[in-house]
């Protein structure tokens, strides 16, 4: 049986969070807003655009379009900086053995990210050849929680929502998940993901046994 896996990227296959950290919070403070570590919690799975109006939003701040526009390039532009130095070492525990396993049965791999900034990271830690199909910020036009992105995906390897299975580690993204009528399987904390099918803190829990479960399984 030919399953489609579509995997989140940042918190998922990488922790990119604490870059996307830095670059917030040094904007923030140019702005005199403070930037917590529990804010960037809630910017997980968020749109670049939605991030900076929330940030905005926290500090009472109100500008001019023209000046969001530029902030959103500064922030961009920092935050590529750390990701230039990223490499393999970076690529989170057992997600190799994962993709490898269901490489070796013969199942259908894409990529579901909401970053503009998937590509050139996928390249960073050399796993771009494991995807069939990479579908994201670029590719979409509505934000998780809305499906949209996985659909894209399963569309492009040509296999139905029902035979998919995403691997997320937000809220939003679980939610897109279910609604698109797919697995879903959450990576993080089972407080937060508690809408998700399945829920593991990472990787390396996650055995052959229960892989080849959902080769086989079927959403109910
Ligand atoms: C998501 C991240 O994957 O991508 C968010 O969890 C981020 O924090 C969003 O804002 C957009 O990413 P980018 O790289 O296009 O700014
Ligand atoms: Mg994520």
């Amino acid at each position: 049986m030919k399953k489609a896996f579509i995997f989140d990227l940042d918190g998922v296959i990488v922790d990119t969070a604490k870059y996307h950290f830095l670059a917030w919070q040094n904007l923030a403070n140019s702005l005199g807003i403070s930037f917590s570590s529990a804010q960037n919690e809630q910017l997980k799975g968020v749109s670049r655009v939605r991030s900076l109006e929330k940030i905005l939003e926290w500090g009472n701040k109100t500008i001019s379009e023209e000046e969001f526009t530029t902030l959103m390039t500064k922030k961009n532009e920092e935050y590529l900086v750390y990701i230039s130095k990223m490499d393999t070492s970076e690529i989170l525990p057992d997600v190799p053995r994962v993709l490898d396993s269901l490489i070796s049965k013969e199942q259908a791999i894409a990529l579901g990210s909401a970053s503009k900034n998937a590509r050139v990271i996928l390249d960073k830690v050399q796993l771009t050849d494991k995807f069939q199909a990479i579908v994201d910020g670029t590719n979409v036009s509505k934000a998780k929680p809305d499906p949209e992105v996985f659909l894209i995906g399963a569309k492009e390897l040509g296999i139905s929502p029902e035979n998919c299975v995403v691997f997320e580690d937000s809220v939003a993204g679980i939610q897109a998940a279910n609604r698109a009528n797919m697995i879903s399987i959450g990576i993080g904390d089972p407080k937060v993901l508690h809408e998700a099918d399945y829920i593991f803190s990472d990787f390396t829990e996650i055995k052959e046994e229960f892989i080849n479960n959902l080769v086989s399984a079927k959403k109910v």
